[in-house]
């Protein structure tokens, strides 16, 4: 292997020991890659060692292996606050999620609480979240409010994001929304990396399936990704579903319970006061 590769290879090791699942390739890179397959792993030789009048143009100059620090967030600030406030400004132009061409433009980062104890994601901002540059203020976001307030916290006292930071794109758009993709969400990941790391929370809650997968890498149905803890980056989450499952009564009282249950979890393990009366939200009357 050549130093360039064994460094690169170093790298890649030292990020999945710190439990990272995915890395972000741009085209350059994919193509240096596919270049290095194609050549069985071997580098091309340097240019001034082949023959002197080659029959046909010469290709282009091999590219080095992609520099992963390309797309490396630099966190500044001494405050948590000015943290987040630094990777919300690096956000604004990010060129991997501009880059796909499938997200709108205006970037929505985070809100609340930089210094909270539980760090909640949704999936990506909606219609009204794209209008006031907040995430969770539409339909969903009030039934995240009455979920917090059930819990005995305000939005000031968490700190709420999602894995994209901008709206996915549909044609002929109005208020409907899409789910994002794979590619979308792998593309701003790093801030929610970078975040994770900033606010250091007790624990990670992730708002539907969406989340879960952009987050933890899992496929399937949020039934079964709830009731246990997972882990990112070193810390606890717990699998919830999408707020907005509770609106339009979609959800029975089961659903609803299902949902308290998994923040009845997350309480405890916040280490916060659980009353008798908190204990029995959505329990079927006797
Ligand atoms: N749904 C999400 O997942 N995030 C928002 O910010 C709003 C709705």
């Amino acid at each position: 292997m050549s130093q360039v590769v064994e460094s690169l290879v170093d790298y890649l090791r030292g990020r999945v020991a710190a439990g990272q699942t995915s890395v972000y390739l741009d085209e350059q890179a994919k193509e240096v890659l596919r270049e290095f397959f194609r050549r069985g792993g071997r580098r091309r030789k340097p240019e001034a060692s082949r023959s002197a009048a080659p029959a046909t143009p010469a290709a282009p100059a091999p590219r080095e292996a992609p520099q992963p620090a390309a797309t490396e967030l630099v966190v500044s600030g001494s405050t948590a606050a000015e943290k987040i406030a630094s990777l919300r400004a690096q956000a604004e132009n990010w060129e991997p999620a501009r880059r796909l061409g499938s997200l709108r433009d205006t970037m929505v980062f985070s809100t609340g609480n930089p210094e909270a104890e539980v760090m909640l994601v949704g999936e990506a901002p909606g219609y009204q979240e794209e209008r006031e540059r907040e995430p969770f203020v539409g339909p969903a976001g009030q039934k995240l409010n009455d979920i917090l307030k059930a819990m005995g916290l305000g939005r000031d006292r968490v700190y709420i994001s999602n894995i994209v930071k901008f709206r996915p794109a549909m044609n002929r758009q109005t208020t409907n929304n899409r789910k994002p993709s794979p590619e979308e969400m792998a593309s701003c990941l790093p801030f929610v990396r970078a975040e994770v790391g900033v606010v250091r929370p007790k624990c990670l809650v992730a708002l539907g399936g969406t989340a879960a997968e952009g987050l933890l890498g899992l496929a399937g149905s949020v039934g079964s990704m709830r009731g246990r803890w997972h882990d990112f980056e070193g810390i606890p989450v717990r699998v919830t579903y999408h707020p907005a499952y509770l609106l339009h009564g979609r959800a029975g009282l089961q659903d609803k319970r299902r949902i308290w249950e998994d923040m009845l979890a997350v309480m405890e393990r916040l280490g916060m006061p659980v009353s008798e009366k908190q204990r029995g939200f959505f329990l079927p009357k006797s």
